[in-house]
């Protein structure tokens, strides 16, 4: 075997890796992680804020979860899901009926990607209410692949070049102050209602209610920005799917298992979807989605409708099993409660700071999905009530990318400047706390560069 030297093996990712990927270490090669840190070739330790975009809920390679992966690898990895039934599946289910968001969830099929979920819950909707329109939100991420990538609307980069895209899609604004040209000090009735109004404008101008299939949202939208959707939001538009028996979709896959501070974010305005989507934490790392609804949508399916090589496969579910348990055990919750409050505590302190404050527009999130808008001196618009003339340029990506000269992963989302924090939800106390002194000095930092 050649030496695995940085440069042989970035040679090779140079050379042979595709271009349409992206990172945010340019070409460092990750060797192992553990916990809330990850290590690289040459010798860097990292702290991880990104936990692999959400995934590594429970930190790298957690004993438990990779234990249990392993014994699995030792008596089946891969019982075909339309062979048969495998016993890591089901008892995954038996695990999850317990801490379903609403005990109407209780029909399951797994996947392997967040984007195969969401294709998969689109599909059910069109065949279960026989109808093609499809409403999504301005600002939403569900994946690259094309029926996911149809209903994204975060960034134009995720289907530049590629369609014609799935038709039957309709985008309604998301409750964002962003969004809906209002400032961040906006009464959150007042967002409400401007998203609402929107949304009855698309239902008698665009598509008539009784064509739409699903409403499609995610809790906190994420790539769109890390902006928790208000629960009485959530409640209109159930009410709305209520009314006209169009189903709501519910995409927890950057949300779910407990990354807001709850098992589902749903949790925090009691709505309960008729579809339920799920990946990340689910398996800590192990390639692992799901389509959660109820029996009386899934009964509708004919048997071939759903199905994929490796779906639900037999070591992703024995790591989620494991998953569950260690939650439980290990108290994440009330950790993530915790970390949660000193993270958010610091970054408004930050923010008080008559040298940052101007600075920064919002601080924003639940749980450990907390993202910190900085200010712009221009925007994607003109129209843009919020740039603010002499705020330095790019401060986001400036600050993210001086977190990592200092020893910090950490990522930032939208088409505006903010940075996201996903630290792992049994972040210690002492890791949190050197993450917030690492941010805090790179904003300072760069605020003086200008
Ligand atoms: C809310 C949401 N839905 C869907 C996806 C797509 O998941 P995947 O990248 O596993 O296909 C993501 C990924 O970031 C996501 O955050």
């Amino acid at each position: 075997m050649a030496t695995t030297t940085s440069t042989y093996l970035q040679d090779i990712g140079a050379k042979h890796v595709t271009k349409g990927l992206g990172r945010i270490t340019g070409d460092a090669v990750m060797v192992r992680a553990q916990g809330s840190w990850a290590e690289f070739e040459d010798g860097r330790q990292l702290l991880d804020f990104t936990t692999g975009i959400g995934v590594t809920n429970l930190g790298h390679c957690h004993p438990k979860v990779s234990q249990a992966a392993a014994n699995q690898c030792l008596s089946l990895v891969h019982g075909q899901c339309s062979i048969a039934f495998h016993e890591p599946y089901l008892r995954l289910i038996e695990k999850l009926l317990p801490i379903m968001p609403d005990p109407s969830l209780d029909s399951f099929f797994f996947w392997n990607s967040g984007s195969e979920a969401v294709e998969g819950a689109l599909k059910m909707a069109r065949i279960y209410t026989g109808r093609k329109g499809i409403i999504t939100m301005q600002g939403g991420y569900h994946g690259r692949t094309f029926g996911a990538m149809a209903v994204t609307r975060s960034k134009t980069i995720y289907s530049e070049g590629s369609g014609p895209s799935m038709p039957s899609v309709f985008v309604a604004p998301f409750p964002f102050w962003h969004q809906l040209s209002l400032s961040p000090s906006a009464p959150e009735e007042e967002v409400v209602k401007k998203a609402l109004y929107q949304l009855d404008l698309l239902l008698s101008q665009q598509i008539n209610p009784k064509e739409v299939a699903a409403i499609l949202i995610e809790p906190v939208l994420g790539e769109g920005g890390y902006v928790p959707a208000p629960p009485s939001y959530l409640r209109s538009l159930r009410e709305i799917c209520d009314k006209y028996g169009i189903l709501l979709i519910l995409d927890e896959v950057q949300t779910g298992f407990g990354r807001t501070g709850k098992y589902f974010a749903s949790e925090y305005s009691g709505v309960s979807p008729d579809i339920m989507t799920i990946a990340k934490g689910l398996a800590n790392g192990f390639p692992l989605s799901g389509i959660v609804s109820r029996t009386g949508i899934t009964e509708k399916l004919k048997p071939g409708i759903m199905g994929g090589t490796y779906a639900g496969n037999a070591v992703a579910c024995a790591a989620a099993i494991a998953c569950t348990d260690v939650m439980k055990e290990e108290k994440v919750l009330e950790n993530v409660q915790q970390r949660s409050k000193e993270l958010i505590t610091s970054l408004n302190k930050l923010r008080s700071r008559a040298d940052i404050g101007p600075y920064i527009l919002d601080v924003r999130g639940v749980g450990l999905m907390i993202g910190v808008e900085f200010a712009s001196p221009s925007s994607v618009s003109t129209y843009d009530p919020n740039t603010i003339a002499g705020a330095p340029r790019n401060l986001a990506s400036r600050v993210a990318k001086r977190c990592l000269e200092k020893g910090m992963l950490i990522l930032t989302t939208s088409i505006y400047e903010v940075v996201r924090f996903i630290p792992p939800l049994n972040i210690s106390a002492e890791d949190m706390a050197l993450g917030i002194e690492i941010f805090t000095q790179a904003v300072e930092e760069i605020v003086k560069e200008g």
